[in-house]
């Protein structure tokens, strides 16, 4: 039998003023797990649509041949009916359905009558969670899970569907480490069983550890596949076909000489918006001027709460404890009043929060900082471009025009407008909720370089990441978070991975 699955040959995909691929190939084999990597905006998300017909045929140019036949899609109805599933980089579950209803959504398993057959509903889903190593109730609202779990379930969801190639886009971006690892080996184990897996990833960590083969995308053009299985495919090495060079570093150098105190908090806490429970608890810290704070924890310890309710955001309800700026007691009660005392929070979750995806780059750029547009309630039109073109400049945002709408930039492109507005509202203290998830080597090194600019300005950075390398290799300081209480306090120099860890996950001892 042909070993080869998946053919694509020749895709040329075009949008208003972008083309997004132009005389794209890719030749993915039976049973193996195929990596596409690229920098933001090269046009791997566009790929994966066209080959799962979220683009149908007619609207792209070239061939696609799946299992030796020649396909085309007019929608992502026809895809699936041969096998083919995508998890999209942003989640599509629905939030306040259930896990059971997630999965068979739109695929729903009817009794006699046409009635929904809510037994063999709840049944399936239990043993589909099983494959994919959950143990949810499967009537539980998919909002209650984390997004670790939430994946797993799109990956159920996908295997109720008979899938035969898989494809996930980026889909550990939101994971930390454990959850992360999980997924890769679930992965394994699908391939074990024959499915066929495409991913995209901006960790070469993991592409190394599970790639078949890795296809290598810039610009919209096709440079190379690797065969990983000569074991010699460095992450270097992908590196240069993403980027066309070597890369020095990950991490800039920086002078680190912090300076006085700028923001502090003291006893703070914040209970559950529902349940009877502090999502923060007690938590006291200082960031001092010209430095890096970093704040590590697992996924649930309460870091985004942390951020959010010292940003006025009224997350969680009953917030008590004291915050402090240059050692001047201030409240900060709402976003605006934070953004006066100069605070900034850049947020992790761009759709929900950090971006208006209708809007153009330039409106989304200026929007915290109008006031320093505005003349007598006048917003000064020329000044709002020049500002976004800098913003564009700066964190080198890949879009036509600042004029194009935000939400037909690529996934890690989305992700520097949201830092881009936050940086314009010139903030004392900034802080960092997971700066770099999504975005690709070459641009956390621009990342980075801008944070070194700041704190070399004097300003005050709190980094929260899930990824302790990029802590340790930007941080001064990291405080460890574990179930809502800072659990450990290091200097850089003195944390490990393993340092981090350890104090993540001391919970227990402390609960009681
Ligand atoms: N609907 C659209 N309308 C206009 N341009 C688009 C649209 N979708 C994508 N593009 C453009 O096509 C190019 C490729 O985008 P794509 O989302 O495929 O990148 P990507 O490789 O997935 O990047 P990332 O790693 O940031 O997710 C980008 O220049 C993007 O702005
Ligand atoms: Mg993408």
């Amino acid at each position: 039998m042909d070993d080869v699955l998946l053919e694509m040959r020749g895709i040329t995909k075009r949008f208003p003023g972008v083309t997004a691929l132009e005389d794209v190939s890719l030749v993915v084999r039976r049973g193996e797990i195929h990596a596409i990597c690229g920098e933001n905006g090269a046009g791997k998300s566009t790929l994966m649509k066209v080959l799962s017909g979220v683009y149908p045929a007619g609207a792209y140019d070239g061939e696609i041949r799946f299992d030796g036949r020649p396909v085309h899609f007019a929608g992502i109805r026809d895809s699936e009916a041969v096998g083919i599933v995508i998890i999209h980089q942003e989640l599509a579950l629905v939030p306040y359905l259930s896990v059971a209803e997630n999965i068979f959504l739109g695929n729903e398993r009817r009794g006699r009558g046409g009635l929904i057959d809510w037994n063999r509903t709840n049944a399936d889903a239990r043993g589909l969670l099983a494959s994919v190593g959950l143990d949810e109730n499967p009537v539980a609202p998919v909002i209650q899970l984390g997004v670790g779990k939430q994946q797993l379930v799109e990956i159920a969801k996908a295997l109720s569907k008979d899938v035969r190639l898989l494809i996930l886009d980026e889909p550990t971006a939101a994971l930390n480490d454990v959850d992360s690892a999980h997924l890769l080996d679930l992965l394994r184990r699908l391939r074990d069983r024959g499915i066929t897996c495409i991913m995209i990833s901006h960790k070469l960590s993991e592409i190394t550890a599970i790639a078949d083969s890795t296809t290598v995308i810039r610009d919209g053009r096709t440079v190379e596949t690797l065969d990983m299985a000569s074991g010699d495919v460095t992450q270097e090495r992908i590196i240069r076909g993403m980027v066309g060079r070597d890369l020095e570093s990950f991490y800039p150098d920086r002078d680190s000489a912090p300076g006085a105190e700028v923001l502090r908090i003291e006893d703070w806490t914040v209970w559950h918006p529902v349940q009877p429970r502090k999502v923060v608890d007690g938590a006291s810290l200082t960031v001092r001027a010209g430095e890096v704070v970093g704040i590590a924890g697992l996924m649930g310890a309460g870091r985004t709460e942390l951020a959010m309710s010292v940003f006025g955001r009224s997350y969680g309800r009953n917030i008590s404890g004291r915050l402090y700026l240059h050692g001047r007691e201030v409240r900060a009660r709402t976003v605006a009043e934070a953004i006066q005392h100069g605070i900034a929070y850049a947020t992790e979750d761009r759709k929900r929060y950090g971006l208006n995806l209708i809007a153009d780059v330039r409106a989304n750029i200026s929007a915290a900082g109008l006031g320093k547009l505005a003349r007598a309630g006048w917003v000064n039109g020329n000044e709002e471009i020049k500002v976004a073109e800098q913003g564009r400049r700066d964190l080198n945002i890949k879009t036509r025009t600042v004029l194009d709408v935000v939400g037909t930039l690529s996934g890690g492109n989305q992700q520097k407008v949201v830092l881009s507005k936050w940086l314009f509202t010139d903030p004392d203290v900034l802080i960092l909720d997971e700066p770099t998830r999504g975005i690709d080597v070459g641009a956390k090194f621009e990342i980075y370089t801008i944070i070194n600019r700041l704190v070399a300005q004097g300003k005050a950075v709190v980094v929260i990441s899930s990824e302790l390398p990029e802590l340790l290799g930007m941080c001064d300081r990291i405080y460890t978070l574990s179930a809502g209480r800072i659990t450990g306090e290091l200097p850089v120099g003195q944390a490990t991975q393993e340092s981090l860890m350890a104090l993540m996950t001391m919970e227990k001892e402390l609960a009681g």
